[in-house]
C-alpha cells in the first residue's frame, strides 16, 4: 500500500477542514493550542513509517490515554474488569453522569469518563502511581524514554475537574471505587495530559494491529482474543455518541481525545493517528473524523 502518497493527497485535500470546530476550552491550558495544527502518521506492523504535516508535534493525548490505561487493567484483571464497567456504547456524552444513578454506579464502558474512573481506580490499587504505570507502559511500547505526562495541563485540567470529581463521588456512592475519589481523578488528570506526538501515538497503538505483540519490543502485551476484545470495545466506544456516524465514515476501531488526537488500527496491517485541535460537538476531532474517513475511502482498507 503506498501510504505516503494518500496521506499526501490526504493532507493536501483537508485544507478547508482544518481550523474547523472548536479547541476544548473547559481545560484552559488546552485552549491555547492553534487550532491551524494538522498532523497525520501511518506505521504499519512491518515497521515502516509515513507522516504528513505536524505528525512530529507532540500534543495532548487526552482520552486516547484510556486505551493505554484499560489495556494495563484488562491485564491485571482480565475478565473481572468486566463486574465493575460494562462494554456497551453509552449514547451520552463522554462526560455525563446521567446513566450512572439508574445504573448503580457501574459506567457503561471503559472510555467515557465514568469508566476510564474506574480503570484508573483499579490501576491506583495496584501501582505506586497509576499515572506513572501509563507513562511507563507507554515508553516500553514505543522504546522512548521521554514521554512524560504535561503537569501544566494535568493542574489545568484539576483546577476545573468538577464534573470528574463529582462522578468519581458518585460511583464510590454506590461502592465502585477502592481508593479515595479525589486521588483517583489526579491521577486520571495527569495519565490524560501525557504528551505524544502522531508519529509515537501510532508506533504505541500497533500491537492492536499485531494481534497483540509490540512490534518495536516484541512484547506480548495482550493475547490475541484479549486484542480482538478491547479492539471491539474501541469500534463500539471510542469515539463516544459518535462512534455509529464514525464506524459508518471510516471502518475502523479508534479512540479519541480531546486534545484533537485520534489513533486507530487495522488489524494485520497499521496503525494510524491524526492530529487535528478543533473539535465537533462530539469531543472529536473534526478534521481529523474527515482525514481519515478520506484515508480509508482511497486505500479502500478498513476492517469492512
Ligand atoms: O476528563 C476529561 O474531560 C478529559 N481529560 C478527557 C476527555 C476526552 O479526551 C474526551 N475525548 N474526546
Amino acid at each position: 500500500m503506498r501510504y505516503q502518497a494518500v496521506l499526501d493527497r490526504v493532507h493536501r485535500e483537508i485544507q478547508p477542514w482544518i481550523g474547523g470546530g472548536e479547541v476544548a476550552h473547559y481545560i484552559p491550558e488546552l485552549a491555547r493550542i492553534s487550532p491551524h495544527k494538522f498532523g497525520m502518521a501511518v506505521v504499519t506492523i512491518d515497521g515502516q513509517a509515513y507522516a504528513v504535516g505536524d505528525a512530529h508535534e507532540r500534543f495532548s493525548i487526552q482520552s486516547i490515554s484510556k486505551l493505554f490505561a484499560c489495556t494495563l487493567a484488562f491485564q491485571l484483571l482480565g475478565n473481572e474488569l468486566w463486574q465493575r464497567v460494562g462494554r456497551e456504547p453509552s449514547g451520552t456524552a463522554f462526560n455525563s453522569l446521567i446513566q450512572l444513578e439508574t445504573e448503580r454506579g457501574k459506567p457503561r464502558n471503559p472510555f467515557i469518563n465514568a469508566g476510564a474512573l474506574v480503570v484508573t481506580d483499579v490501576l491506583a490499587r495496584r501501582f505506586v502511581r497509576a499515572e506513572t504505570a501509563v507513562v511507563e507502559f507507554i515508553r516500553r511500547l514505543i522504546a522512548v524514554p521521554d514521554v512524560d505526562y504535561d503537569p501544566r495541563v494535568a493542574l489545568s485540567e484539576m483546577a476545573h475537574a468538577q464534573r470528574n470529581r463529582a462522578i468519581a463521588h458518585f460511583i464510590d456512592s454506590f461502592g465502585n471505587m477502592r481508593m479515595p475519589p479525589d486521588l483517583v481523578v489526579e491521577a486520571y488528570c495527569r495519565q490524560c495530559a501525557i504528551s505524544m506526538s502522531c508519529l509515537e501515538l501510532a508506533r504505541a497503538g500497533l500491537f492492536l494491529a499485531n494481534g497483540g505483540v509490540a512490534p518495536i519490543s516484541g512484547e506480548r502485551i495482550l493475547d490475541p482474543s484479549s486484542t480482538k476484545r478491547l479492539s471491539a470495545l474501541m469500534l463500539t466506544c471510542g469515539t463516544y455518541d459518535a462512534a455509529g456516524d464514525f464506524v459508518y465514515r471510516v471502518g475502523l476501531p479508534a479512540k479519541s481525545g480531546v486534545g484533537g488526537g485520534i489513533l486507530a488500527v487495522l488489524p494485520g496491517d497499521m496503525a494510524v493517528c491524526v492530529w487535528s485541535p478543533g473539535l465537533d460537538t462530539n469531543g472529536n476531532s473534526h478534521a481529523g473524523v474527515q482525514a481519515l474517513e478520506l484515508m480509508t475511502t482511497y486505500t479502500g482498507r478498513s476492517i469492512f
